[in-house]
C-alpha cells in the first residue's frame, strides 16, 4: 500500500515535471545533402512556446538569420552559394543552446563546370511531392483559380499604393516564396506571380518545367522564336535549348536577369577572350582590342562588351557578329566610322 503511494506521487511528479518543460524545437523543412537549381532555401522549424527566445542561421559561417520566435512555427529563407553550403542553425533559451543542426546543401549550375554535377549523397527533395499536412495549418498549398491567370496588373493600379498586399492575396506561391522575386531585375511574368505559365501543376514531379528551356521560353517570346530560328548560326546554348544557363528564369542582379553581367558571362565560358589580346592582338602583335570599360559607339548609353560584337543568341554572319557584315573590316567600319 505504502509502496502504491509513494510510486504513484513519483509518478505525478514525474509527469508534472514533464509537461512544466515545453516541447522541443525541431526542424521541419528541409532534410540535410539537399539540393537546389536557385540561390534560396527554404526552412521552417517547430518552436513552441517557451521552447527558445532566438534562433539564428549562419551560412557558410556568415549569420543570415537572428529571429526572436513568437510563433510556434518560425519559417525564413537563407540564401545559397554556388556549389556546396553549410547552414548552422541554433535556437538558445536565456543564451543555453537548446538546438543545433548542421544542413549541407548543394546548389547546382549548369554554367560552372564545378557545380554541374551533384556530388555523391546529395539528392533533390521535392517538397511538394511529399507530406506538406504540417504546413497546411497556416499556408495554403493547392493553386487556385487565382493562380492560374496572372495578377492583373490593372489591380497594382487600382491599390498602387501596396502592390504586394494585392500579390499576397492572389497567389498561393507568395507566402512561402516571396524572396524569389526579391532582386533588382524581375522577369515579367514573376513579377505579376504568374508562377503556373512555367510550372505544370499536374506535371510529375509537381511543379516541373518542361526541358529544353526553349520549350518554355519560346511559349512567350514568339518573337525571339522566329527571329533566331530563321538565323544562320545559333549560339552553341542556344542550339541546345538552355536558356536559363544565361538568364534566370526569376529575378537577378544583373539587367536582362542574366546570372553574371554580360562581359563576365561570355568569359566565364570564353575564358581565353578575356585576356586582353582579343580581336586585333589574336591576329595582329597589337595590344588587342578593349571589350569592356568603354562606351559603345553604337549602342547608345550602353558600356562596349562581348554583346557589343556578338549576338549572344543567334546572327547570319561569322562569329555570331552583332552587324550585318561579311568580314572583320566591314566589322571594324561599324563603330570606326572614319576607317
Ligand atoms: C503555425 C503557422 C505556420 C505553420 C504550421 C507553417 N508556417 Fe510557414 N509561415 C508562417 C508565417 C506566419 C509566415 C510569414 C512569416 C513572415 O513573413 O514573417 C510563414 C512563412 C513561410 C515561408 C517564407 C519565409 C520567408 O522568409 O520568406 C516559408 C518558406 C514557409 N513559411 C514554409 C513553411 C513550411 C515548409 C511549412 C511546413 C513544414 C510551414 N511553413 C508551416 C506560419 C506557418
Ligand atoms: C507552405 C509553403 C509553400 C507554398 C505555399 C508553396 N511552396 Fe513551393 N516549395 C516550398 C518549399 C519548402 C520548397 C522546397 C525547396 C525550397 O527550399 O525552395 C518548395 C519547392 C518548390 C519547387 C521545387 C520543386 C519541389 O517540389 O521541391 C517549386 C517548383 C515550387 N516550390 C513551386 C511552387 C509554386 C508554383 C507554388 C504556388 C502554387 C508553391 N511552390 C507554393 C514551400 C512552399
Ligand atoms: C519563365 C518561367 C518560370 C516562371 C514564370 C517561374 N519559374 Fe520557377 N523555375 C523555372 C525554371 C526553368 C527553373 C529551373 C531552374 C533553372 O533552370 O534555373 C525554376 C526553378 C524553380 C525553383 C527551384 C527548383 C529546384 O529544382 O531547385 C523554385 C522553388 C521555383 N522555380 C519557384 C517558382 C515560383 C514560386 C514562381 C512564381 C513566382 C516561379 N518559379 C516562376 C522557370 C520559371
Ligand atoms: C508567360 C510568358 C513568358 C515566358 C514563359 C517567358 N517569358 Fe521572358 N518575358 C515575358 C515578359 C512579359 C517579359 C517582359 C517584357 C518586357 O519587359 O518588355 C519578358 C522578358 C524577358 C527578358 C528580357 C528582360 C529585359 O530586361 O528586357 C528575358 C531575357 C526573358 N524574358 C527571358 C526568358 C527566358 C530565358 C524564358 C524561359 C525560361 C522566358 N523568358 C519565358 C514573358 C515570358
Ligand atoms: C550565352 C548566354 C545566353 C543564352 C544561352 C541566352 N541568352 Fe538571352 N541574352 C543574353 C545576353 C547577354 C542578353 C543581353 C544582350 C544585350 O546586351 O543586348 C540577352 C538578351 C535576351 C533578351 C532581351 C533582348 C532580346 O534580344 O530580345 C531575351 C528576350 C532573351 N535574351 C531571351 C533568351 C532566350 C529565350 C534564350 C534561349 C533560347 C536565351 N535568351 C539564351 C545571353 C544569353
Ligand atoms: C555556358 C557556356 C557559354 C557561355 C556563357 C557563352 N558561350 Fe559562346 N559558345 C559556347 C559554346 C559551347 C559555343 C560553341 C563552340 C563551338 O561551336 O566551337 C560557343 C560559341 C561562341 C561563338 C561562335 C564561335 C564561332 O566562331 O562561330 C561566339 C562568337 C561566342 N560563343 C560568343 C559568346 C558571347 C559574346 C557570350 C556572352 C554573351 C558567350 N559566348 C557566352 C559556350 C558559351
Ligand atoms: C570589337 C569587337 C569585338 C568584341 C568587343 C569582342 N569580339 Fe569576339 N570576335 C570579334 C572578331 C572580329 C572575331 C573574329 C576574329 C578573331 O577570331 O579574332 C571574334 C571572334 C570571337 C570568337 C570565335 C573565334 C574563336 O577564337 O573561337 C569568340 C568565341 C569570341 N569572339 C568571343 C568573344 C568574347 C567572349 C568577347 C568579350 C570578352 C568578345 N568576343 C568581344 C570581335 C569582337
Ligand atoms: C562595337 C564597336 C566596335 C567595333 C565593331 C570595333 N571597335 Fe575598335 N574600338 C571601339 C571602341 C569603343 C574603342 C575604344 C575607343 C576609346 O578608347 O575611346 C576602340 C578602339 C580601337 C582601337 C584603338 C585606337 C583607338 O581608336 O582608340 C583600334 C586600333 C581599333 N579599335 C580597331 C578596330 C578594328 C581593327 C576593328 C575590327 C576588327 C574594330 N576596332 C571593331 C569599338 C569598336
Amino acid at each position: 500500500m505504502r509502496l502504491k503511494i509513494i510510486s504513484c506521487t513519483v509518478l505525478i511528479l514525474f509527469i508534472i515535471i514533464r509537461t512544466a518543460e515545453a516541447e522541443p524545437v525541431t526542424l521541419q523543412y528541409p532534410p540535410d545533402n539537399t539540393v537546389m537549381e536557385i540561390d534560396l532555401l527554404n526552412i521552417s522549424m517547430q518552436v513552441p512556446p517557451d521552447s527558445a527566445d532566438l534562433i539564428k542561421a549562419r551560412v557558410n559561417d556568415k549569420e543570415k538569420v537572428n529571429i526572436i520566435p513568437d510563433n510556434t512555427y518560425e519559417c525564413f529563407t537563407v540564401p545559397l552559394a554556388l556549389g556546396s553550403n553549410r547552414i548552422d542553425i541554433t535556437a538558445t533559451k536565456k543564451g543555453k543552446h537548446v538546438f543545433d543542426v548542421t544542413l549541407n546543401a548543394f546548389r547546382r549550375s549548369d554554367l560552372e563546370s564545378d557545380y554541374m554535377k551533384i556530388p555523391a549523397g546529395f539528392k533533390k527533395d521535392n517538397f511538394h511531392m511529399g507530406d506538406t499536412s504540417r504546413c497546411t495549418e497556416c499556408h495554403i498549398l493547392e493553386p487556385r483559380e487565382t493562380d492560374r491567370k496572372p495578377v492583373n496588373p490593372t489591380s497594382f493600379i487600382a491599390e498602387a499604393f501596396d502592390k504586394k498586399t494585392v500579390i499576397q492575396a492572389t497567389s498561393t506561391c507568395y507566402s512561402c516564396h516571396k524572396k524569389l522575386a526579391a532582386a533588382p531585375y524581375v522577369h515579367g511574368p514573376v513579377a505579376v506571380w504568374s508562377c503556373l505559365s512555367c510550372h505544370d501543376d499536374k506535371s510529375t514531379p509537381k511543379y516541373a518545367v518542361k526541358r529544353p528551356d526553349t520549350e518554355v521560353c519560346f511559349g512567350c517570346h514568339i518573337e525571339q522564336k522566329t527571329d533566331w530560328q530563321a538565323k544562320k548560326f545559333t549560339h552553341g546554348p542556344v542550339t541546345l535549348g538552355k536558356c536559363t544557363i544565361c538568364h534566370s528564369p526569376h529575378a537577378s542582379m544583373y539587367p536582362f536577369n542574366l546570372y553574371k553581367a554580360t562581359w563576365d558571362l561570355c568569359v566565364n565560358c570564353h575564358v581565353d577572350k578575356g585576356s586582353g589580346n582579343h580581336v586585333l592582338g589574336d591576329s595582329f602583335s597589337t595590344e588587342g582590342h578593349p571589350t569592356r570599360d568603354k562606351p559603345d559607339p553604337v549602342r547608345i548609353g550602353k558600356e562596349l562588351s562581348c554583346a557589343s560584337c556578338h549576338n549572344p543568341h543567334a546572327s547570319n554572319y561569322p562569329h555570331l557578329w552583332a552587324f550585318e557584315a561579311q568580314d572583320m573590316f566591314d566589322l571594324c567600319r561599324k563603330c570606326h566610322f572614319d576607317k
